[in-house]
C-alpha cells in the first residue's frame, strides 16, 4: 500500500510551470494539473471551451512530508510569484493525505531515452539503448529526485556542459549545486571531469545520485553530499546550479568564493522575467555574463568569473 500526501492550490496557468519547480525543491515527486487544455504552443488540445485563466495544481508529497512548512513557503513564495504574473497568482485550497494512489509507477510511462545537445542521451535506467560510439549516455533512475532530463532547466545546463567540454582546457573540477539525481554531475563526470562533488539539501536526493553515479560508473569521480555550499572546501573550475533565481541570488557570494578566477558558472531554473535580474546580481559580483539560453518561460546563464584563468 503507498501513502501519499498533497496539496492543491490554484494558479494563473501561466505560472504552472514556476510552481512545478517550487513545489519540486520542497520535495513533491510530481503535478497534476488540469493538462488537457495545453496543446503545442499552448493552445487548447482540443475542441473544448477556451481554458479559464486558473487551474487547479496538485503536488504530491512522500508520507513523511511537513505540508505544514510547506504551506508556509507557498504563502511566503505568493508575493515573489507576483512580481512575475502579476496580483493574486495562487491560492491555497486543500491538503490531504491519500492512500493507495497508485500513481508513483505511472510518471515512468513519459521518461524515455533523449538526446540533448549534441552528443549526450539522457536514459532511464530501466530501458534498453544502443548508443552510437560517440554519444554520452547518462542513466537516470530519478527515485524520488527532481533530474530526469525532461525538464528544460536541466536540458540548458546539459547543453552548457557539453559546451563547455567541447573547449580548452576543459573543466576538471566540477560543482553541482543542487544535484538532485546528479544528472549534471554524473553528466560532467562522463564528459571527462576527474572530479565533480554534487549537493542538495535533500538527503534523498544525495542517496539517488550516489546509486545514479554507481550505475554510471563513475562513482570514483562523482560524489554526492548534503553538505551546505557555505561548508564546501576548495574551489571549482565549473560551477553549475539549477535551482530558482531566488536562491542563486541568495547563494551568489558562496558560489563566487568557490569558483576559480576565469571559472565558468552555469545558472538555471531561472523564470525568464528574471533572467537579467540574476544577470545584474552575479555581475554585481564579479562575474561577467558570457552566454544566455532560453526555453519555454526558463532562462539558463554561462558566467565567467573575473580574473585570469588559473
Ligand atoms: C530543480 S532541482 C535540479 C536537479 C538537477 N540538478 C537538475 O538539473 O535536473 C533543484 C535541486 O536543488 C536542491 N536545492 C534547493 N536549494 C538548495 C540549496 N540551497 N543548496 C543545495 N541544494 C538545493 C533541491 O533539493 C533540488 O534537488
Amino acid at each position: 500500500m503507498t501513502r501519499w500526501k498533497s496539496i492543491t492550490v490554484e494558479t494563473r496557468r501561466e505560472a504552472v510551470d514556476a510552481l512545478s519547480h517550487f513545489f519540486t525543491e520542497h520535495g513533491s515527486l510530481g503535478m497534476a494539473y488540469d493538462e488537457r487544455l495545453f496543446g503545442t504552443e499552448g493552445d487548447p488540445a482540443d475542441p473544448l471551451p477556451p481554458p479559464d485563466e486558473v487551474t487547479k495544481l496538485t503536488a504530491y508529497f512522500p508520507w513523511e512530508a511537513d505540508l505544514h512548512s510547506v504551506k508556509r513557503d507557498f504563502l511566503d513564495f505568493l508575493p515573489l510569484l507576483a512580481e512575475s504574473f502579476g496580483a493574486e497568482p495562487g491560492t491555497f485550497l486543500s491538503a490531504a493525505e491519500i492512500t493507495d494512489f497508485g500513481w508513483a509507477e505511472k510518471w515512468k510511462e513519459n521518461f524515455k531515452p533523449s538526446r540533448i545537445g549534441k552528443r549526450i542521451t539522457v536514459k532511464p535506467s530501466w530501458e534498453p539503448y544502443s548508443p552510437s560510439p560517440e554519444e554520452v549516455v547518462v542513466t537516470i533512475d530519478p527515485g524520488q529526485a527532481f533530474g530526469t532530463g525532461t525538464h528544460e532547466t536541466t536540458q540548458m545546463c546539459l547543453q552548457f556542459l557539453e559546451e563547455a567540454f567541447d573547449g580548452t582546457p576543459t573543466p576538471r573540477r566540477v560543482l553541482d549545486v543542487g544535484t538532485g539525481t546528479g544528472i549534471l554531475g554524473i553528466a560532467a563526470a562522463l564528459l571527462g571531469a576527474p572530479l565533480t562533488l554534487g549537493i542538495d539539501v535533500d538527503p534523498l536526493g544525495v542517496e539517488v545520485a550516489g546509486e545514479n553515479a554507481r550505475v554510471n560508473g563513475v562513482e570514483d569521480r562523482f560524489h554526492a553530499a548534503t553538505t551546505p555550499l557555505s561548508c564546501v572546501e576548495g574551489r571549482y573550475d565549473l560551477i553549475l546550479a539549477n535551482v530558482l533565481a531566488e536562491i542563486l541570488s541568495d547563494l551568489k557570494q558562496e558560489i563566487a568564493d568557490r569558483l576559480e578566477p576565469g571559472g565558468k558558472l552555469i545558472l538555471s531554473g531561472i523564470i525568464s522575467e528574471k533572467g537579467d535580474w540574476v544577470a545584474k546580481e552575479y555581475e554585481a559580483a564579479g562575474f561577467r555574463l558570457a552566454g544566455r539560453k532560453e526555453d519555454g518561460q526558463w532562462t539558463a546563464l554561462l558566467l565567467r568569473r573575473e580574473g585570469d584563468v588559473a
